[in-house]
């Protein structure tokens, strides 16, 4: 298994373009099988999430064609199929299949998804909105069987404001007589990328990004077209990563609006950047000062980035403090983290970060996506070499990583 070997110490200068979201794409991939023919999607990641997502295209006899970037995924030979556990449970994504299939099809069998253990995570939200658009749902050993004779429009009220129930849903309700109506829906970028790639396919939604986002089904729908957003994950690692270890680093190609929340952060720390609307320039935080932070839904500051953020306060001087209302076990890098020198202690949901405390290199197994980048982070400034093991899931997330952080001056690179 191939591990990363990364030696801490170097300023990081010249410029770093960020690229397609992978919670877009992740979902735009499974929407474009709404369309009759054809439909493109432009700025797409070369993850490993993409990859499984292209092999499920694979078993639904869907054809596609990747010229770079750009992905066009013809389903003029669609079949519906079920959709194998070893493909099923490589993300947590592939549940966005459920939507469309169930807008197209009426029918799907798919194993219980996958992605990274930091909770529970529990999809009875997309489930309870299939019923109520009138799907029957049956989970016979890990395998969910969703069935309609037909979808009508509703109004569903959602508990908790979840990413993937609102995009699975919009997804479903496109295939669902008259108008659905998604209250409480989550207002992540997400929503509205996928939104405005099925209105460019002949969808009726409007809302997205709002709480309350209102689809009217049965359109005709062709012809899909839209770009994925900027990563403002990947992006918020790379401004940390900036704060931690920048010398003029530019952090380009994103939307400045999507990662606001963690700006604030930073300023809070003190760290300070210049910024227009695409891009950040930032240099190495001398003295970064404690903070509290809550992780929330959007446009709160998000979970995905606390993991990244905890390393930036290992060089704060005091106590800090994260609270994670998402999740309920995201602290696994944090408690890893203490292998390389940091004060860290959680209890409950509650992080306590002591600092400031010097890094040294250690050797460390990856727990998940977001806690990989923070422990690659915690290796660039800690002192000697630090190697990482299981960085699949690392690179499940971030688009050439080695060579974007290479060619910014890190020494970072894939040993066997
Ligand atoms: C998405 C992102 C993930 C990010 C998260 C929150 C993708 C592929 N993943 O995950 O990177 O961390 O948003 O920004 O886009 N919940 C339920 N029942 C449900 C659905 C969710 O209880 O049916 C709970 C979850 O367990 C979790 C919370 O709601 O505690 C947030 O989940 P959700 O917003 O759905 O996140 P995901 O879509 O899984």
């Amino acid at each position: 298994m191939p591990k990363l070997k990364v030696t801490g110490g170097n300023l990081l200068s010249g410029t770093i373009e960020i690229s397609g979201a992978k919670n877009s794409a992740v979902a735009l991939l499974p929407a474009a099988l709404l369309c009759k023919t054809k439909s493109t999607i432009f700025k797409v990641p070369k993850i490993r999430d993409i990859e499984y997502l292209l092999k499920i295209l694979k078993v639904l006899n869907c054809d596609y064609n990747v010229i770079e970037d750009e992905i066009i995924i013809d389903t003029t030979n669609l079949k519906n199929a079920p959709i194998p556990e070893e493909l099923s449970e490589q993300m947590r994504a592939s549940y966005y299949f459920m939507g469309t299939l169930l807008s197209r099809f009426k029918h799907v069998e798919i194993s219980f998804p996958g992605g990274c253990v930091i909770g529970a995570r529990p999809i009875d939200l997309h489930i309870k909105g299939f019923e109520a658009l009138g799907a029957k749902v049956e989970l016979i050993r890990n395998k969910y069987i969703i069935h309609a004779e037909k979808l009508i429009g509703t109004r569903i009220y959602l508990d908790f404001a979840s990413v993937g129930a609102t995009i699975n849903l919009m997804l479903a309700a496109t295939g669902a007589e008259g108008e659905t109506i998604i209250e409480n829906a989550a207002r992540e970028p997400e929503i509205v990328n996928v939104a405005s790639f099925l209105i460019s396919m002949g969808c009726k939604i409007t809302g997205a990004g709002t709480s309350t986002i209102i689809i009217e089904g049965n359109k005709e729908i062709d012809n899909g077209v839209t770009e994925v957003f900027p990563d403002r994950i990947e992006a918020a690692t790379y401004v940390i990563l900036g704060a931690l270890a920048g010398d003029n680093l530019t952090i380009k190609g994103l939307i400045k609006d999507h990662i606001n929340a963690i700006l604030i952060k930073l300023k809070d720390v003190g760290v300070e950047f210049t910024a227009n609307e695409t891009e950040i320039t930032l240099s190495k935080c001398q003295n970064p000062k404690a903070t509290n932070i809550t992780t929330q839904v959007y446009p709160g500051f998000p979970t995905d980035a606390q993991q990244p953020f905890t390393v930036l306060l290992t060089q704060a001087k005091g106590e800090s403090t994260i609270t994670e209302t998402i999740y309920e076990s995201r602290y696994i890098s944090a408690g890893l983290l203490k292998e390389m020198g940091a004060n860290t202690t959680s209890s409950g949901n509650i992080l306590k970060v002591i600092g400031k405390t010097p890094l040294h290199g250690a050797e460390l197994y990856v727990p998940d996506l977001r806690g990989g980048a923070a422990l690659l982070l915690a290796g660039l400034i800690a002192d000697g070499e630090t190697i990482l093991d299981n960085i699949s899931l690392i690179l499940r997330g971030y688009e050439d990583i080695v060579e974007k952080l290479t060619n910014v001056g890190a020494k970072i690179e894939i040993i066997e």
